[in-house]
């Protein structure tokens, strides 16, 4: 793992609460979603090739895989800096509840972040806030650092309600999780998911900014400490506009992390846009 002193301003994003003179230093993620793809050999033979690729990478780099191949993958990329991780997880400790998966389950196959909240779970499987604020609870609770997904729908868009929208969802779902939780906000407007209309780098700065003064209202000074990383239709060639935003701290990536190439390309975002 790199050396949190080495890395530069464009590496961390540093954050100067200069009225006390203390620098808050929020590090890159490039996380990789990826949805209902991959067996578990492709999944092994993607992490063998992956790694060598992204193994001085100064984002901290997660894969978010089928459970199915949670352990393998992470037996496949232990001593790598790759964190893997779930796409679900229900809220219960365990119980009778056929098809579903806990966090504790989720944690000792290897993972060690949940993705929660996403907007293909909300849409296709009615996940509501209150649904998702339990599982943020228990995720916290037992031991793996959720990514919470938040994001406006096209119609909420074009009638404006962006702000109102994210901030029910926000406060909802973070009903009574404590202030000093380990937790990534992902903002994934539902428009730009998988149809390769990203948002402007400065919309995204506006929203994440908005979330981060949410965060604020909520946790005063910690919101400063919180990751806000962006997802849909990230490719390599938007990559580095985004992350140049203050306040996106990060690429949550679905289509662009299944391959390779384009994967550690945005990984790598630094190289790619300075040659
Ligand atoms: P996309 O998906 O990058 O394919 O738009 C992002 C996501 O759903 O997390």
């Amino acid at each position: 793992m790199s050396s949190v002193k080495s890395l530069t301003f464009l590496e961390l994003k540093m954050y100067d609460r200069s009225h006390q003179g203390v620098f808050m230093q929020r590090r890159v993620i490039i996380a990789g979603n990826w949805k209902m793809y991959k067996t578990n050999d492709e999944a092994v033979q993607f992490v063998k090739e992956l790694e060598p690729l992204v193994q001085d990478s100064i984002p901290a780099v997660y894969l978010a895989v089928p459970f199915t191949a949670i352990q393998a993958v992470s037996e496949a990329a232990k001593g790598s800096q790759l964190v893997v991780g779930g796409q679900n997880m229900n809220n219960a400790l365990e119980g009778a509840f056929t098809g579903e998966i806990s966090a504790r389950m989720l944690l000792q196959a290897g993972a060690r972040f949940v993705i929660l909240g996403h907007s293909e779970r909300r849409i296709y499987f009615n996940e509501s806030n209150d649904f998702i604020n339990k599982k943020l609870n228990r995720a916290l609770k037992d031991g793996l650092q959720p990514i919470l997904c938040v994001g406006e729908s096209l119609e909420e868009r074009e009638q404006g309600k962006t702000e109102e929208v994210l901030k029910k969802q926000l406060t909802e779902c973070m009903a009574s999780v404590p202030a000093n939780a380990e937790f990534v906000l992902a903002y994934e407007p539902v428009w730009a998911i998988g149809t390769n209309q990203v948002a402007s780098p400065e919309e995204a700065q506006k929203v994440h900014a908005f979330c981060r003064q949410v965060l604020r209202e909520l946790w005063g000074d910690m919101a400063d400490q919180i990751r806000i990383i962006y997802g849909g239709s990230v490719k390599p060639d938007n990559a580095a506009e985004l992350l140049e935003q203050p306040d996106v701290d990060g690429l949550l990536v679905g289509g662009a992390s299944l391959k390779i190439e384009s994967f550690s390309q945005i990984v790598n975002y630094q190289k790619v846009s300075k040659t």
